[in-house]
């Protein structure tokens, strides 16, 4: 038996639309080609796959036989299609995704396993204030988002993966940095340096003393969490971070996170898209890697994946 793909083809849109011409059109044919295809096919078979009654053509027996065989061939090679983009995007696909400025002081680390396990994937990371991710998301410029709010003003689909505690950091040689349970009340005569507008951090610090009735006395405005610590540390004010962003100058001892009430202010980080997004291969093995790795690290049922804009949380 000699046949090809191709005759199985074109066999099969003659058998559905059971019209040669009709065919030809949906195949970009001529009549005659489609008609030699057919009678190629039957004679490598052996047998008649269609009979003609009156004007109309009819299958035989066998052509049924031939057509349940040739759409089960079809739908393997499109299912084989598909492992194979699927493979090739993983081996050379590019990920392209945005962290809030917070988040770049642990995504690093996962990133890095993550080129181990996919070696052939380009990674395009950029770390920006949420308002910019939100605009990344609404454009369409970016595969994924981790940021620390799911946005109200989108519809997109969240998944909650690690605790973003906020904390007030002050300098060690501060008089409230050995103070225990400090008032929430006694901040107010302090100074704070606040993010700029546009900084989900900030956003999150307004919310939290709005919601308590309570106004902050500001400091300078500080366009980055590295800015705040550093000026934190020339005593310029208290700093409200995440709590990711300060490991090192805790261990260094340059900053002491404040024990005060109500403290921390208690996030989490998300892991967004816009909702009908197709994630490419590599952005979809992107996201259950990253849930994957860090199962565990988020208190069970504090912040349960966001499945719709209208289950968020406010913090
Ligand atoms: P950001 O971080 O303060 O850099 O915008 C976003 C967030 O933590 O929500």
């Amino acid at each position: 038996m000699h046949l090809t793909l191709r005759q199985l083809k074109v066999f099969e849109s003659v058998a559905r639309h059971l019209n040669h011409t009709r065919a030809a059109e949906e195949l970009f044919l001529t009549q005659p080609a489609v008609s030699m295809q057919v009678k190629q096919l039957e004679e490598s078979l052996g047998v008649a796959l269609f009979e003609q009654l009156g004007k109309r053509i009819h299958l035989t027996e066998a052509g049924r036989e031939v057509l349940g065989y040739a759409r089960t061939v079809t739908q393997q090679l499109d299912e084989l299609e598909g492992i194979l983009n699927h493979i090739k995007g993983l081996s050379g696909g590019r990920l392209r995704i945005s962290v809030a400025t917070t988040a770049n002081y642990f995504i690093p680390t996962l990133l890095g396993t993550f080129s181990r396990r996919y070696p052939g994937v380009t990674v395009s990371l950029d770390v920006t204030n949420r308002e910019t991710l939100l605009r990344q998301l609404a454009e369409n410029t970016v595969d994924l988002v981790i940021m620390g709010q799911p946005p109200a003003e989108l519809d997109a689909e969240a998944d909650a993966f690690m605790e973003n505690p906020l904390v007030i950091v002050a300098p060690p040689s501060h008089p409230l940095a050995r103070k225990k349970k400090i008032p929430l009340a006694r901040l107010q005569e302090e100074t704070f340096l606040v993010r700029e507008p546009g900084s989900g951090t900030r956003i999150a610090m307004e919310r939290f003393f709005a919601e308590r009735g309570m106004r902050l006395k500001t400091g300078m405005e500080v366009g980055s969490n590295e800015a705040i610590k550093q000026s934190v540390q020339a005593g310029l004010g208290l700093g409200l971070l995440s709590r990711a962003t300060i490991e090192q100058e805790l261990t260094l001892k340059r900053l002491v996170v404040l024990d005060v009430a109500d403290f921390p202010i208690m996030r989490h980080w998300y892991l967004v898209h816009r909702r009908g997004k197709r994630l490419s291969a590599v952005a979809e093995a992107f996201r259950q890697f990253m849930l994957k790795e860090t199962r565990g690290l988020i208190d069970a049922g504090a912040a349960p994946p966001v499945p719709s804009r209208k289950r968020q949380r406010k913090i």
